[in-house]
């Protein structure tokens, strides 16, 4: 009877689970294989099914086991949610926030974590990287609290608040032939090469519908895994690519880019924070939300200062959901 298993069991078959590697559970969990590996058999015995299958070295999850990696995160889910409750009612506020953003979202999240962990220094935060594919999958497996990323998913129920502009631009060497001009239709880039991002990122997802609204096919000379990787080949003149404005607000190269003016851009979009529709957020996601509404003003101000030859920013209350451009 799964009743008589313990906290701890769950626990290590939980860090199994996530890890895939009996070594990398133990590291973890301070402990050593051997002990895991017992914890795990106890466990099973309990279930009376198989949890885990070794083929070779790898480890898979049977069904049983992804059953039981659900329950157990929803029973440690409930759990920290319990504890920041308690410390809530102390008055203080504690807990870990895990969130997940996507990659262009780390041009400011940090800097934007570090003034919300000076407010609430009880709480932890965990961040995690990745591209809008990577993301989407964790938030579809209920990985983290809260999610930041440039467009609604497309299936699947959640919550969104639009919270700070993320306008995408078209990027050339400074001595691009097409930086003096003003106005330039988008058919006109076709003639281009671009530079562009890897499949299942935002960034290309937003830059394909852009084009393929208006019926223009675009050369893509190279495809790069990363702005950073885009940014040091547009400036040595390999080509030109759109990117959200704010991969530019660390501008260590920013001498070497332009913005070019082309017509339609920047692209208007919003970075989203979101969150499954069904799920509970804890006492410390609730807070980091009301967090974001409060600053969201001041920070569209603070994070678009400074880019140079970028359009100031209007008063326009951010769009509905879907409305984007992208
Ligand atoms: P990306 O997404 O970092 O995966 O390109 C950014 C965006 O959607 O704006």
């Amino acid at each position: 009877m799964i009743k008589n298993a313990t906290l701890r069991q769950l626990k290590v078959f939980e860090t199994v689970a996530r890890n895939l590697s009996f070594t990398r559970a133990a590291e973890e969990l301070h402990t050593t294989q051997p002990t895991v590996s017992i914890q795990l058999k106890q466990l099973t015995d309990i279930v009376g099914q198989p949890l885990i299958e070794q083929i070779g070295k790898r480890i898979f999850l049977t069904e049983a086991g992804q059953e039981l990696l659900k329950v157990s995160r929803e029973i440690f889910d409930s759990l920290a949610h319990f504890e920041m409750r308690i410390s809530d009612m102390k008055g203080v506020k504690a807990g870990r926030l895990n969130l997940s953003v996507i990659t262009t979202a780390k041009y400011f999240v940090p800097r934007l974590l570090g003034l919300f962990c000076q407010r609430y220094p009880g709480i932890d935060v965990s961040l995690k990287v990745e591209n809008r594919e990577r993301m989407l999958q964790r938030m579809s497996e209920n990985m983290d609290d809260l999610y930041v990323l440039g467009q609604p998913p497309e299936h699947m129920e959640v919550e969104l608040q639009p919270f700070l502009e993320n306008p995408m631009v078209v990027l050339a060497a400074r001595n691009h032939p097409l930086a003096a001009e003003r106005n330039i239709p988008p058919e006109r880039l076709t003639e281009e090469p671009f530079l562009m991002r890897e499949a299942g990122s935002g960034t290309r997802l937003a830059t394909e519908k852009f084009f393929g609204e208006r019926g223009l096919k675009i050369k893509v000379r190279m495809e790069l895994g990363s702005n950073e990787a885009i940014k040091q080949a547009v400036a040595g003149g390999l080509g030109i690519a759109v990117l959200s404005a704010h991969t530019l607000a660390l501008a260590r190269n920013g001498d070497e880019l332009v913005i070019l003016d082309v017509a339609g851009f920047p692209i208007r979009r919003h970075w989203y924070l979101a969150y499954p529709r069904e799920k509970q957020l804890s006492v410390v996601a609730a807070t980091f939300l009301e967090f974001l509404h409060e600053e969201s003003k001041l920070l569209s101000e603070k994070y678009f200062m400074g880019i140079s030859g970028f359009p100031k920013q209007d008063e326009e209350s951010p769009a509905e959901p879907g409305r984007d451009a992208g």
